[in-house]
């Protein structure tokens, strides 16, 4: 679990004495108080000289606020980690998600009122044990953006929301046994933007698992209800026949006019308010090169465009360096097609909303290569956590697509000294070019 979302640096298995209480009281039948009050003496507070706290600049320095997750002990097949235990940490996370969003098990949280009675143990400790920043019940799992109120532990809150719900869900289900599984998992979040993408992830989850169109809509998770992007916090989905029209399943099957229009007509989120179009993507159709960049800027909000600023003269130059032009054999993308105002980093709500048109794109271009200019086209299209400099001169894969990752031209116009580098990426590129050409050929004659 703790490559599951990846946050593989930051996560950390509780240690064994705290596990083995936290479990024994998440399988209790035992009321709250009284397991709290057993338990409380051994359990260590999961801060205490574990993590590096020197970075956290704007965070307490010795609290802290914590992205936690627990399952139904039957929400994973035993043996799926073990089978998973080979692959990339990448391809782990994605597919143990995967598995979860499935709605793999009994589901008991699919219930209503057994949702209800995790809520109720979630809200009971709002404010006295801890701020409560996100929150979501998921059909077999549950994720929480955490805070615990300075001097108190993790371990505690955590081991009395697991124990006493278990304790009235079975109780309700006329069933015994552990409800939860033994281990919850934590990730000590890094920054406000850290903070930003976990809540973001938290609010989504129901939306990438396509149980509501928009989080607001979803009953146990805290942005429902909200009318608004200022009441959601950072959950800024705005529901609407569009972001309906927009979800994965639809796009899937959209030819090139039809996503065009659901493109330019999108209203899923709210860029569409500060927008003065959308940025559908340029060049040929049936190129074998994408570029994929991060979200349109002024100019190109301007001109419908992508890259044609300041940072798409020098996209044009690279291209030109490997003899390639906008157009020919070419084709041009952006994550986002709409202009985070103030050209602000993306959302990941946006994100969220975007990329079925993204993937559309790439179905329909089918490219042999994808190059991704900058950390956010990246991370976008690969998931992790890596730097740029991690990820050069390796090959990726997007959807089947091999994927190579360079600077973003806008970088590279402030740190001149990282084009030696970009020229590598792109040599590097258009060898890997050359061999899947030659490749192809192969296969074909
Ligand atoms: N930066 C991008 O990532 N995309 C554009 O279209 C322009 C600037």
């Amino acid at each position: 679990m703790l490559r599951e979302l990846e946050l593989l640096p930051m996560w950390r298995l509780r240690d064994a004495g705290i596990k083995m209480i936290a479990g024994e009281a998440a399988c209790a039948t035992t009321p709250p108080s009284t397991v709290a009050q057993a338990a409380s003496p051994a359990i260590s507070p999961l801060i205490q000289g574990v993590h590096n706290r020197g970075y956290l600049p704007h965070l307490k320095a010795e609290d802290g606020i914590y992205f936690v997750t627990f399952r139904l002990s039957d929400s994973l097949p035993e043996g799926v980690l073990a089978q998973l235990e080979e692959t990339s940490q990448q391809e782990r996370s994605r597919a143990v998600e995967k598995w979860l969003d499935q709605g793999h098990g009994e589901c008991l949280l699919a219930n209503a009122e057994y949702a209800g009675i995790v809520r109720e143990a979630i809200m009971t400790g709002k404010e006295s044990e801890y701020h409560l920043h996100a929150w979501c019940i998921m059909p077999n799992h549950v994720h929480l953006v955490l805070e615990p109120l300075p001097g108190l532990s993790l371990s505690e809150p955590l081991q009395r929301i697991k124990s006493w719900s278990a304790h009235e869900i079975n109780a309700r289900a006329g069933r015994s046994g552990c409800l939860w599984q033994r281990e919850s998992f934590d990730h000590l979040i890094r920054d406000d933007s850290d903070l930003a993408r976990c809540c973001d992830y938290v609010r989504l989850n129901p939306v990438r698992a396509q149980l509501a169109a928009s989080s607001t809509e979803y009953a146990f998770c805290d942005s429902f209800g909200a009318r608004n992007a200022g009441e959601a916090a950072c959950a800024t989905i705005v529901p609407s026949p569009i972001a309906q029209a927009a979800s994965p399943a639809s796009v899937n099957n959209m030819g090139w006019n039809e996503l065009k229009a659901a493109i330019a007509g999108c209203q899923a989120c709210s860029l569409a308010k500060t927008r003065t179009q959308t940025v559908f993507g340029v060049g040929d159709e049936h190129a074998e090169w994408l570029f994929v960049g991060e979200a349109p800027g002024a100019e190109e909000d301007r001109k419908g465009e992508p890259f044609v600023g300041q940072a798409g003269k020098l996209l044009d130059n690279m291209l030109a360096a490997i003899q390639l032009k906008r157009g020919e054999n070419v084709y041009i993308a952006n994550v986002l097609k709409c202009r985070p105002p103030n050209n602000r980093d993306p959302h990941g709500e946006e994100v969220v909303h975007c990329d079925p048109f993204l993937k559309r794109q790439v179905e329909l271009i089918k490219p042999r290569l994808i190059v991704a200019l900058g950390k956010f086209a990246a991370l976008s299209l690969l998931g992790g956590e890596q730097t740029i400099s991690a990820m050069r001169g390796k090959l990726y894969d997007y959807h089947g697509v091999p994927v190579i990752v360079t600077y973003h031209p806008a970088y590279l116009l402030r740190n001149l000294p990282d084009k030696a580098k970009a020229w590598e990426d792109l040599c590097f590129a258009r060898s890997t070019m050359r061999d899947l050409q030659s490749a192809a050929a192969a296969s074909s004659s």
